[in-house]
């Protein structure tokens, strides 16, 4: 058995688990995070894209942002698309000074992964069978690495180790509230090898269903149709997707997706989930380990971001103060927002979706109508989209 001492365990390698160990880095605070995937299958895998104004400013401010500002897509409108017609929700002239960035999740963790690195502080990767204990006086962290039992001694556990991490379940269940909702449809995502044909991201509502037009780079499009939750991804050969993208964007203008060599393809399900409190003794849970949002209002990663900004900065003060008040109060805090953008996520998917209530779908075109054309409910979608 290996033995280590640290202040802050944190279980999972995700945008949450490396911001907090960078920000608290940046504060003199010594952690160690454990991760259960390869360094290369955590920066590989196909996420989010959308960072708001917020989750940028922190980036940019904690020595983050080199790469985002120079390759990141800073747009100032996103597009709706409906009815044969499309519309901008302008953010320049409804939320001045509030934008969003598109930089692909994979790019924020490769950068996280190197200041991880230059903190000269460890993260061990491909780890098993991982445990958290004793959270509520004296937690360890258990886990096996190169075939040698590890444990790690703490002050605190954070669990960032997303929706099908151990740190949850290891939380006695009659202690949480777990609030949950599943909607009746998933996404099919692909990359595709071809220049965005808008420099905006355009989301569209057809009879046929939703689709979204979003990109990842200057040569890199970014697409997502609705399909159903038990979709064979098999059945979607290339052209298939194309045709159906093209049906759904379809608006009057000619404006489409330009196409080209599809470069990986995925189904994402669509789930709301809640856990309530956010924290158990001395664990601490944040992002997607504590809350899922349905992908629609590209909220995930930001509030995976805003959760252990808020963990930092109470962990600092305990250390560097002696105050507990932040820690008691961090779960309340997170909850607040997570709530606000369950709202968020949830309204920007039933507006979206279509069902096969033809009452609804004449709801929803009415509802779009509002939306982009009264000035109040455009600003209500751009100070949520652009993060509150
Ligand atoms: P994760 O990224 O899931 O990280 C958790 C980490 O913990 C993982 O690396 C995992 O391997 C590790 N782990 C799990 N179990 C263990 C264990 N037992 N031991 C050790 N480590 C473990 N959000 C947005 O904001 N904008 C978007 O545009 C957006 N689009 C999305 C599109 C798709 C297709 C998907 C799937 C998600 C999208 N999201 C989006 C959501 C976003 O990707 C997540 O909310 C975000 O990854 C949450 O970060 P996290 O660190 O909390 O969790
Ligand atoms: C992307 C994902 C989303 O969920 C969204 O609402 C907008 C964009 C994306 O992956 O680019």
């Amino acid at each position: 058995m290996k033995r280590m001492r640290t202040q802050v365990g944190i279980v999972g390698a995700g945008p949450a688990g490396l911001v907090l160990s960078h920000l608290l880095h940046l504060s003199g605070i010594d952690s160690i995070v454990v991760e259960n995937r390869s360094r290369d299958y955590v920066i590989g895998r196909v996420r989010a894209g959308v960072l708001e104004q917020g989750t940028v400013d922190l980036l940019v401010k904690n020595g983050l942002g080199e790469r985002l500002l120079r390759e990141g897509l800073r747009h100032g409108a996103i597009q709706l698309c409906f009815h044969g017609r499309r519309h901008r929700i302008d953010f320049d002239a409804l939320t001045p000074g509030r934008a969003i960035t598109v930089y692909g999740q994979n790019e924020l963790v490769t950068d996280l992964i190197a200041a991880r690195r230059a903190s000269g502080r460890p993260v061990y990767f491909e780890v098993e069978n991982v445990r958290v204990e004793d959270f509520d006086s004296d937690p360890r962290i258990r886990f096996r690495f190169e075939n040698q039992e590890h444990e790690i001694a703490c002050d605190f556990i954070a669990g960032c180790d997303g929706s099908h991490g151990v740190c949850r379940p290891s939380i006695p269940a009659e202690t949480l509230r777990i609030f949950e909702r599943d909607y009746p449809f998933a996404w099919l995502g692909i990359l595709a090898a071809a220049a965005p044909s808008s420099d905006e991201l355009v989301y569209a509502l057809h009879e046929r269903g939703f689709a979204l037009f979003s990109m990842r780079s200057p040569s890199v499009t970014r697409l997502y149709l609705q399909c159903s939750p038990d979709e064979d991804v098999e059945a979607w050969s290339d052209e298939r997707i194309w045709d159906e993208l093209a049906a759904r964007f379809e608006n009057g203008d000619g404006w489409l997706p330009r196409r080209g060599a599809i470069l990986q393809k995925g189904i994402t399900g669509m789930r709301s989930v809640v856990v309530e409190p956010m924290r158990r003794g001395r664990l601490f849970l944040a992002g997607d380990a504590a809350h899922i949002v349905p992908p629609t209002g590209a909220k995930g990663l930001n509030l995976a971001v805003s959760d252990v900004s808020l963990l930092a900065r109470a962990i600092a003060a305990y250390y560097h103060e002696g105050r507990e008040d932040l820690l008691n109060t961090y779960s309340d805090e997170c909850l607040r927002r997570v709530w606000r953008v369950q709202r968020f996520s949830g309204w920007m998917t039933s507006l979206l979706h279509r069902s096969s209530d033809e009452f609804d779908y004449r709801r929803q075109l009415a509802e779009l109508d509002y939306v982009t054309s009264s000035r109040a409910a455009m600003t209500s979608l751009a100070e949520n989209y652009t993060g509150l």
